[in-house]
């Protein structure tokens, strides 16, 4: 262990030094993090969900100035419309459009893709941000809890519908927004959907987390053998309209030590960006380093393969879609 493994380590003990911006500031200096604006991405085609807000529009903003070419993902195409104008503006790169989808809503996803699919002959990069903590139950067009459709089901989904366009464009990368709440809840397929008597928005949340952390170490399993890089991250906690709509009291008295959209964002973009990535697949990062997905027994004894599998079996049943190998892609790199 270097001395720098071990100032990390420090931090990541405790949460509030670790998933605030202490944490932040402390590992840029550690690991002499590369500026985002140094990455050229121009040519490289991203999709991104969740854009119009928070960390979503922070890593828009960002992706745009490095040239990419960006496909954004609302639930209101007019507010995708105007996050769209925003980033032309101040980036000056006109390769940014918009497709309006609700992740919840499975005819909706198929449309995406299908835009997608209809637009781009490449992917390079797949990212899965869209994301929210709701405080009553609600439920999906095809009656799923809504936490779990929006980003569980259909991010499955869509990763499922565009894998051919992925593998085609290797080494590409699916990336998928968690949180640090994750790591309080443990594996669960049974209880994945928590119903009206029991709801508790920040539990549901935590579940679908976990879920969303499982699911991408099994897609990297499965399908990492066709060049997509898949990782799930956490974003620490930063200061957005979502945190402030769904944890208003968190909010007020952490604002001082939160993150900036953007530094919840940086790592997002850096997984997208940086070569680093593509010489592993399944991580779940913070801070541009790998972290380990358990901090408590509970949860990793709730981790099973025969869980693991129910979960994949489940959500391809739910969406209606159980991905398979490409033909004439099952070549390794
Ligand atoms: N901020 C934090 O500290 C923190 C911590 C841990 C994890 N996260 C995760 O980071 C991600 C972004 O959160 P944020 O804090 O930036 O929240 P935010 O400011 O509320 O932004 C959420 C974005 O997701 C979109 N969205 C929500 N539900 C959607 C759906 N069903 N379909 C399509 N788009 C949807 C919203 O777009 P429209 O409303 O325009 O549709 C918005 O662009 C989420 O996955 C969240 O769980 C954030």
């Amino acid at each position: 262990m270097s001395g720098r493994d071990v100032a990390d380590a420090l931090i990541e003990a405790p949460v509030v030094t670790s998933f605030t911006r202490i944490g932040y500031a402390v590992r840029a200096r550690l690991d002499d993090w590369r500026p985002l604006d140094e990455y050229d991405l121009a040519g490289r085609v991203i999709v991104l969900t969740g854009a119009t807000s928070g960390l979503g529009k922070a890593a828009a903003t960002q992706f745009a100035e490095c040239g990419a070419t960006l496909v954004l993902v609302g639930r209101d195409a007019n507010r995708n419309e105007q996050t769209v104008a925003e980033i032309i503006d101040s980036s000056r790169n006109p390769n940014v459009t918009q497709v309006a989808a609700d992740m919840g809503d499975y005819e909706q996803v198929t449309a995406l893709a299908g835009r997608v699919l209809a637009e781009h002959d490449r992917l390079d990069v797949l990212i899965h941000n869209a994301g929210a903590l709701t405080a009553d139950r609600r439920t999906a067009p095809d009656g799923t809890e809504a936490t779990v459709a929006s980003q569980v089901v259909g991010p499955f989904l869509l990763t499922s519908l565009l894998l051919d366009r992925l593998a085609m464009s290797r080494p590409s990368r699916v990336l998928t927004m968690s949180s640090g709440g994750m790591y309080s809840a443990g594996l669960t397929v049974s209880g994945l959907q928590m119903s009206d008597s029991d709801y508790r928005g920040t539990e549901q949340y935590a579940r679908a987390k976990r879920a969303q952390v499982v699911l991408n170490e099994m897609w990297a399993e499965r399908f990492g053998s066709l060049g997509i890089h898949f990782h799930a991250m956490h974003p620490g906690w930063a200061s957005t309209p979502g945190v402030d709509a769904s944890l208003p009291t968190f909010s007020k008295v952490m604002r001082p030590l939160l993150r900036s959209p953007e530094q919840g964002a940086d790592t997002l973009v850096w997984l997208a960006a940086d070569d680093l990535p593509l010489r592993s697949n399944g991580g779940f990062w913070l801070d541009r380093r790998p972290r380990r997905t358990h901090k408590l027994s509970r949860t990793k004894n709730a981790d099973t393969p025969d869980r693991r599998r129910r979960l994949w079996a489940w959500v391809s049943d739910t969406c209606g879609n159980e991905p398979t190998l490409p033909e004439g892609n099952r070549t390794t790199e």
